[in-house]
Order: C-alpha cells, then structure tokens, then sequence
C-alpha cells in the first residue's frame, strides 16, 4: 500500500460497481478508510468485505443518493463512525440509454436528474459542514456528455452538463473554505452500465468508440486513478475543472 490518501475518511457513492468500485480499491491501497455507499446494499457491502481482506478500513452503507432521507442518516452514520469526511465522490449515476426528447418520459426525465444530479447537491450538502472543517476534497463523477451531445439521450446528457455546473459553483463558493471540488469527465468505460451497450455489433456510438485515439473503451482502474490524482495533495491547486479521461475522443 502508498499513502497518496494516509488516514483520510473517504465517501464514495455508488461505490457497488464499476467505477465507484474501483475507485474504492484505489483509495484503500493509498491508505484511505472507506465509507462504500450504494442503493445496491449487497453490491456496496461486497465493497466493503473486499477491502477489508486487503487489509483497509472500510464499512459500507445503503443509501439512496436521491432521497434526503436516506442521504441524511448515512451522512449521520459515517460521522458517528468516523468522525469527518476528507473526500467525497460522487459517483452514483444512471444511464438513460440514447432515450430522445421525444421519447423521454417524465418520469425518466425526473430519476436522471434525481440520481445523477439531485443525489450530488443532497450528499454534498449533508457532508459540507464537515469538509470545510476537515479541508475536504470533492471529485463529482460526470462524462463527456458533460461537454458534448450523443454520448447519451437528453436527460443524461442534461444532468452530466448540470454536474459540470454544479463542480464550478462548488469551487466557487466553498474554495476559500478549503473545500476544493473537480469533475472527471470519463468516456466510454466498461461497467455494469455499460455492458448491455458494447455487448451489441450494430449500435452507431460503437463506431465512435472504436474510433477514438486510444482506438478501445477504458476500464474502470483508468478512471479510478484520475479520481485519486483530483482527491490526492498533487492537485492542490487544481479547483473546478472539468477533468476529460476519454481517451481522446473528444479533442
Ligand atoms: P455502474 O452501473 O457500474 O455503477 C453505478 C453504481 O451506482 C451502481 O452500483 C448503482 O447501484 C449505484 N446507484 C445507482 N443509483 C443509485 C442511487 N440512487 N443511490 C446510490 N447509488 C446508486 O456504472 P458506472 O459506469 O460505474 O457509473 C459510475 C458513474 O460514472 C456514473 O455517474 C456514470 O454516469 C458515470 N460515467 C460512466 C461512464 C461509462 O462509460 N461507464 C462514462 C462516463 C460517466
């Protein structure tokens, strides 16, 4: 194990799968003690176990980022259990699978937004109070359809926009606080998510995917790195960025 992140207490929402589970495994080789969260209670407690045979400190939480409730008692638990926060990542998300404007349902439009960006105000809320005190780190995970149309339908392209917003006016406003906050925008990248959509020969994205300089999709790991570079004291002075790990699809 590295000490990149020695001793800090770290939340990491949606922490069940893919890339909030890598990104787990990252922090807890750098020496960070977890708090796995996910609506998925098996999925984040697998987490957890696993880091804990690896010799970390982690404890897993059921917690649904888009209900106030539930976000409330976690923030209350790892508190209790811990005693501060040092880094968020907001990572849970759901993919609206290239649903269009004309398809998209109001109900569809409201779980987008409610997870992928509604869930990032209410976590980050709950938890500000101790990252100002702390100097806490911030890494909210959103995508190149934070920067560009086509890499999702209308509604998660509209909440990956919303979290680059909501990054900067975090910065913003909490910067001299201590609290310094960045988004990851990765591109395509093999997860649970993702699996349904690469698995198939003759969708259109595949082609753009192919295509991009890195010619291949990432894995979870080569998000994870980037995200503990943006928590880690190396970007100290990185603040509000939008941080493109897309193997080069959007230059
Ligand atoms: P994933 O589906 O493997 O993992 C997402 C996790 O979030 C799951 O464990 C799920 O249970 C959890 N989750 C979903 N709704 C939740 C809720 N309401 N409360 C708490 N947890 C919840 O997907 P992946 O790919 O690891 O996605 C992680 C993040 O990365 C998402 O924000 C996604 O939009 C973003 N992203 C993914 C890309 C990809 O190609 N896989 C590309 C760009 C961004």
């Amino acid at each position: 194990m590295a000490d990149r992140l020695a001793g800090k207490v770290a939340v990491i929402t949606g922490a069940g799968s893919g890339i909030g589970r890598a990104v787990a495994e990252r922090f807890a080789e750098e020496g960070a003690v977890v708090a796995a969260w996910d609506v998925n209670e098996p999925a984040a407690a697998k987490t957890a176990k696993t880091l804990v045979e690896r010799g970390a400190m982690a404890t897993s939480f059921a917690v649904d980022v888009s209900s106030s409730a539930s976000v409330r008692a976690a923030a209350a638990g790892v508190l209790e259990q811990f005693g501060t926060v040092d880094v968020l990542v907001n990572n849970a998300g759901i993919f609206d699978y290239y649903t269009t404007l004309r398809d998209t349902t109001e109900e569809a439009w409201d779980r987008v937004l409610d997870v992928n960006l509604k869930g990032m105000f209410l976590v980050t809320q709950a938890l500000l109070d101790a990252l100002i005190e702390g100097g806490g780190v911030v890494v909210n995970t959103s995508s190149i359809s934070g920067m560009i149309a086509g890499g999702g339908g209308v509604a998660y392209t509209s909440s990956k926009h919303g979290v680059v917003g909501f990054t900067r006016q975090l910065a913003l406003e909490y910067g001299k606080q201590g609290v310094r906050a960045n988004a990851v925008l990765p591109g395509a990248v093999e997860t649970e998510m993702t699996k349904p959509l690469l698995a198939q020969k003759d969708l259109p994205i595949l082609e753009t995917v192919r295509s991009v300089p890195a010619g291949r999709h990432a894995q979870p790991d080569e998000i994870a790195d980037t995200v503990l570079f943006l928590a880690s004291d190396e970007a100290r002075f990185v603040y509000g960025t939008s941080f493109v790990v897309d193997g080069g699809w959007t230059i």
